[in-house]
């Protein structure tokens, strides 16, 4: 069945809902009914208007679905950096550190991919852990292969889960089995982004992906700009996640007056690009990234997994660039984006901690990050990261302290209290359904949803 078939033509949500908004990181609205129309928030009005609604809709009860007083409906969660070729690595090798762990165990891990089946069953099970974690929105760094990257973009259409899917480019200093020549590898780009761009699907968009300035070589990063700005795409790449990946970056690129600059002599920077971990940029490169509008995915719990250090969110806040929040699984070990706020409060704390003068991320913060600024980032929020009325409607119905939770709830909590929960506490079992542009892509089994009610 096509998306768009599985799509009612109006759903009215009503409940507590919470979103960011330009006013407040995470506004809580208890009843309230969110209208969709055809997948699209079409309004968010207070539940009193709700028999109003349904005659100008002209719906009927069975349109409405009544949230259980204890569950919230929230923006979906943005995944802003993940690869989802190293999954069968989470939770494994995190010894060394990043240029080490790369040739020792994610290279020869993600060479694999050449072959298809394998890839299409890592790619299956990604897709589905992700979504069952309340991901509704993923910028995927796939392998070098184009096959297999096809296949992940099919998944993604096919389960309905919102993606930008990139090939990695990669030319030089790479093992000989996992390594691309730079024509192959621009040619391989461009038969990857006609390919998708064919298919004029708005859920499953491609996105050009140099792995990291030490494996492009310049002609490659100048030729991947050339496509990215001929076809206005999206972009992803690493960027100052580690100093030595910094100090041999200046050495290949002698030129370039920074790490930051490699990338914006190649036209990758800009309004649509993001770029994962920028930890170790000075002012200069901090200026370039915001004067270009390009976001970042933060990635703590890699950062501290492989010890690459502490990325100071507040700073790139007050230098005005949006931050979204990456899992960068498998150099951080877990899939969820509930883990990466977490870790990027851990994060803010340790800075808190050494710092007097630091005032700490707070949770209502880190869930902005996990939806509307995440969406920022990737340069998706005309489209996802609120119930702000013409957007799609990619969300979560969260309903921590149920029967088979993890979470006991041992007091009557507020609205409030019950998202720091979730944020804090929840996992997959906590989300009863998910959507994405309106469609149901995961129906929790061990929890009463349908469809049709809560
Ligand atoms: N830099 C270049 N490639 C990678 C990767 O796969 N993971 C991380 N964390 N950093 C990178
Ligand atoms: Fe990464």
């Amino acid at each position: 069945m096509s998306h768009e078939e599985d799509v009612p033509e109006v759903q009215l949500f009503h409940g507590t809902v919470v979103h960011s908004t330009a006013s407040s990181a995470a506004d809580v609205l208890p009843e309230h009914v969110l209208v969709v129309r055809r997948g699209r928030v079409e309004r968010l009005v207070p539940a009193r208007q709700l028999s109003d609604q349904l005659q100008r809709l002209g719906g009927t009860a069975e349109d409405v679905v009544h949230l259980e007083a204890d569950q919230l409906l929230l923006p979906g969660l943005v995944d802003a950096h993940i690869h989802p070729c190293q999954y069968p690595n989470a939770g494994l090798a995190l010894d060394l550190p990043l240029l080490e762990w790369l040739q020792r165990y994610t290279f020869p891990l993600e060479a694999r991919f050449r072959d298809e089946e394998f890839a299409a069953g890592v790619y299956e099970t990604v897709v589905e852990r992700t979504l069952r974690n309340g991901t509704t929105c993923a910028s995927y760094f796939a392998s070098i292969h184009r096959p297999a990257t096809e296949r992940l973009a099919d998944i993604c259409r096919r389960r309905g889960q919102r993606a930008l899917v990139g090939k990695t480019c990669m030319d030089m200093n790479s093992p000989a089995d996992y390594c691309e020549n730079t024509d192959e590898s621009l040619q391989e780009t461009a038969a990857f982004v006609a390919g998708q761009l064919r298919r004029r699907c708005s859920l499953v968009r491609p996105s050009i992906t140099p792995r990291f300035a030490i494996t492009c070589s310049e002609r490659l990063l100048n030729g991947l700009g050339k496509i990215a700005n001929q076809h206005q795409l999206h972009v992803q790449t690493h960027l100052n996640e580690t100093l030595p990946e910094k100090a041999l970056v200046a050495k290949l690129f002698p030129a370039a007056h920074s790490y930051t600059d490699v990338y914006q002599r190649a036209g990758l920077l800009g309004p649509r690009t993001v770029l994962a971990h920028c930890l170790h940029h000075d002012e200069g490169e901090l200026q370039i990234m915001a004067n270009s509008g390009a976001g970042v995915a933060h990635c703590a719990n890699s950062n501290n997994s492989l010890r690459s250090g502490l990325c100071d969110v507040r700073k790139l806040h007050e230098a005005g660039v949006s931050v979204g929040l990456g899992t960068d699984m498998s150099g951080g070990y877990h899939p969820s984006v509930l883990d990466s706020v977490r870790a990027t409060l851990h994060t803010s704390n340790v800075h808190a901690i050494h710092r007097d003068d630091y005032e700490a991320l707070t949770f209502r913060d880190a869930f902005r990050m996990a939806t509307l600024e995440g969406a920022r980032a990737l340069g998706l929020d005309d489209i996802i990261g609120n119930f702000e009325p013409g957007k799609q409607f990619d969300a979560v119905v969260a309903h921590v302290g149920h029967e088979e939770s993890n979470v006991d709830l041992l007091t009557p909590h507020s609205h409030d209290e019950l998202l720091q929960k979730f944020v804090y506490l929840g996992d997959s079992r906590d989300i009863c359904a998910v959507y994405v542009a309106g469609r149901q892509v995961v129906s929790n089994p061990t929890q009463e949803w349908s469809k049709s009610g809560g």
